[in-house]
């Protein structure tokens, strides 16, 4: 398996960091391929517990080469902050490299970002607010500033210069803010620049030597599918392309470079923010997912919304990525409930949807059309393969793999990393 996609299939927070960790152990090189610090995982080491959100989970193995490609949008505080902590708990981030192409998350990207779901009020899509959703669209407004700019002391001056004219009429007039100044950010970011000079590369060049050389290489996605900025609920998407296409663009291959898309998904599904989600419980089921499930943000701490599995997604999801298989996560939260319930599809305005509907007042009306299947109600969190698993368990794995159209080649039954198996 020398280059695998790691995509989220859900709204995000499936446990891809769990996955990539996982698929790390025997990689040469992990690569994050869009997104910033608005994503978040978890990652164990020893008995300490912290949170990353920018640099790959591969880089706590010392044979692996952590990425940060061109499609990635970086704060370099956080990046600093994050590579500071590492070393602080003996691991050395020195490997880490970062492309020059990739844009960065400015200060007035956070304050704007911030500004504007106020401004939407009811309407807000409740970002993470670290400036991700201005960020991209400066790229693609063409005003964005990359890492690269920073080693070019006048040429960032005068960038920086062009676009706070801009920002500060916007800051000023429109949120009635106060204006930010040009120095102070060039004087920050230049200091940044000293520091991250050494990891910058030419990594879509990296990258592709390392798949050339036989090299295994993990696509680390952020987000989920269903966050997609093209492919997902927009407008309360993210501002990235989290499918396995963005891989793609966000490193810098070609399509054919490519030889396993491993689709992410929980034995149940979650949300934070806002936006449509069909099969979303206000009961005391959605209530016992969430503490049972310990569904709360890595990055904001907010609680996340949470409701059965909707393989109508699923399924979709599968499709716009072209998912070779799947990995089922948390089965074991499922163990609480005496009957388990799975979308299987949607009725909406009068009508029948066995596909994913792309308008967005069809999704907005949806209720899911269930199929029920009996829980197992034992505790699973032992079991370490699928003969293994109650039969109940073992019924509805194979239910999400058929429905899924995708086979389910890993499962997880528990936080730790050992009670993740490789189905025999
Ligand atoms: P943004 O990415 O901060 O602009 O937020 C846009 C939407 O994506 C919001 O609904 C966020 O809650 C959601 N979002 C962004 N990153 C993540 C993530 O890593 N997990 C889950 N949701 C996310």
């Amino acid at each position: 398996m020398p280059a695998t996609i790691v995509v989220g299939t859900q709204w995000g927070d499936e446990g891809k960091g769990k996955i990539a960790n996982l698929l790390a152990r025997d990689a040469d090189m992990v690569v994050r391929y869009q997104g910033g610090n608005n994503a978040g995982h978890t990652i164990v080491i020893g008995n300490e517990t912290f949170a990353l959100s920018l640099i790959p989970s591969g880089v706590i193995y010392p044979e692996v080469v952590p990425v940060i490609g061109n499609g990635c949008v970086v704060d370099p505080a956080v990046l600093l902050a994050e590579m500071d902590a590492l070393r602080k708990r003996g691991i050395d981030p020195s490997r880490l490299r970062l492309s020059g192409n990739a844009h960065m998350i400015m200060p007035y990207h956070r304050t704007l970002d911030a500004l504007r779901e106020r401004f939407l009020g009811r309407q807000r899509i409740g970002t993470t607010k670290r400036g991700i959703g201005p960020a991209y669209q400066d790229k693609f407004s063409r005003l964005g500033i990359r890492v690269q700019d920073l080693f070019d002391p006048k040429i960032f001056r005068d960038k920086v210069e062009v676009v706070l004219k801009e920002k500060n009429r916007i800051l000023t007039k429109i949120f009635n803010h106060l204006p930010m100044d040009a120095g102070e950010i060039v004087d920050e970011y230049l200091g940044y620049g000293a520091r991250l000079l050494p990891h910058v590369a030419d990594t879509s060049l990296l990258v592709w030597e390392a798949i050339r050389a036989g090299k295994n290489v993990v696509f680390e996605g952020a987000q989920g599918i269903l966050l997609d900025i093209d492919h997902g609920t927009y407008p309360f998407v993210t501002s990235s392309n989290p499918v396995a296409g963005g891989a793609l663009t966000g490193a810098g291959i070609g399509p054919r470079d490519i030889d396993r898309v491993l689709g992410i998904t929980k034995a149940y599904i979650s949300r934070v923010g806002s936006g449509p989600f069909p099969t979303e419980l206000h009961d005391e089921i959605g209530e016992q997912m969430v503490q049972i499930g310990g569904e709360y943000g890595t990055v904001t701490g907010r609680r996340r919304r949470c409701g059965w599995l909707d393989v109508v997604a699923l399924r979709y999801s599968v499709r716009v990525s072209g998912i070779t298989e799947l990995a089922l996560m948390k089965l074991d939260v499922l163990s609480a409930f005496p009957t388990l319930r799975i979308a299987v599809g949607y009725s909406s305005l009068g009508e029948r949807y066995d596909e994913f509907p792309r308008q967005q007042r069809v999704l907005y009306n949806c209720s899911p059309i269930y199929e029920d299947l009996p829980g197992w109600q034992t505790d699973i969190t032992g079991v370490r393969s699928l003969v293994d698993l109650p039969k109940a368990a073992r019924a509805y794995v194979e239910r999400v793999e058929q429905l899924a159209g995708a086979p389910v080649t890993i499962v997880s039954v528990g936080p730790e990393r050992s009670a993740t198996f490789l189905r025999q």
